[in-house]
């Protein structure tokens, strides 16, 4: 049984692609030890408390320094004691003591295809704006393992998705939601907890 933490940040729909994919038995071997989120207001706490798994209120705000608040990010998530830390939505640089602890144990889900429109400043809505800004005819999402870089760990999958002469940025984050972030994590978290996955020379091999 894979023993998962989910980290968000807000709206919690990838939380929710999550939670729908083990009700459909598209997520098998996993159970969701615990929701944490920085953003005490995520509706993803709510959609976590609805279902009867327990959430945490995590927040840089709430400590003297960032230094402090990484400690206790980090104590709380060794805590938990997961086999696999998903970063679903979360807008939290992760703590380097964090990454060596998970060493490829933490995957995230980026809205481009990486290395395009990612690192420092890359997130929710900008990468659509920069995305529409260049013009670019395709894009999509990457699921990736988290390295002590900012979305530069090995690549386990991407899905591409069109970018239509009439979108706006909030339409272009809803496709690229629907037709590939909320594939391709509970694909990615499934395949990890079917052993489907390995890192090798730091690129994902299938097994
Ligand atoms: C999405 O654009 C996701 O790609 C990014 O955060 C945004 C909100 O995700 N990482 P969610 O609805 O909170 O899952």
């Amino acid at each position: 049984m894979l023993r998962i933490v989910v980290c968000v940040s807000g709206g919690g729909t990838n939380l929710q692609a999550i939670l729908d994919a083990i009700d459909r038995g598209q997520i098998t071997n996993t159970e969701i030890l615990a929701v944490i989120s920085n953003n005490a207001g995520a509706r993803a706490l709510t959609r976590a408390e609805s279902r009867g798994i327990p959430g945490f209120c995590i927040s840089p705000k709430s400590f003297s320094d960032r230094e402090t608040f990484n400690r206790a990010f980090t104590d709380k998530v060794c805590e938990l004691n997961p086999d696999l830390v998903v970063l679903a939505g979360f807008l939290v640089k992760i703590p380097e003591a964090m990454v060596a602890r998970f060493s490829n144990r933490i995957i995230n889900i980026h809205p481009s295809l990486i290395p395009s429109f990612c690192g420092v400043g890359y997130y929710g809505l900008k990468v659509h704006e920069k995305v529409l800004e260049r013009g670019v005819r395709v894009t999509g999402a990457t699921v990736h393992f988290v390295n002590e870089g900012m979305d530069e760990g090995p690549i386990i999958a991407q899905k591409a998705v069109s970018v239509e002469e009439e979108d706006t940025p909030e339409s272009l984050q809803r496709r690229v939601m629907e037709q590939a972030e909320w594939i391709l994590l509970p694909e990615a978290i499934d395949d990890i907890a079917n052993g489907r996955i390995a890192v090798v020379n730091n690129k994902v091999r299938r097994q």
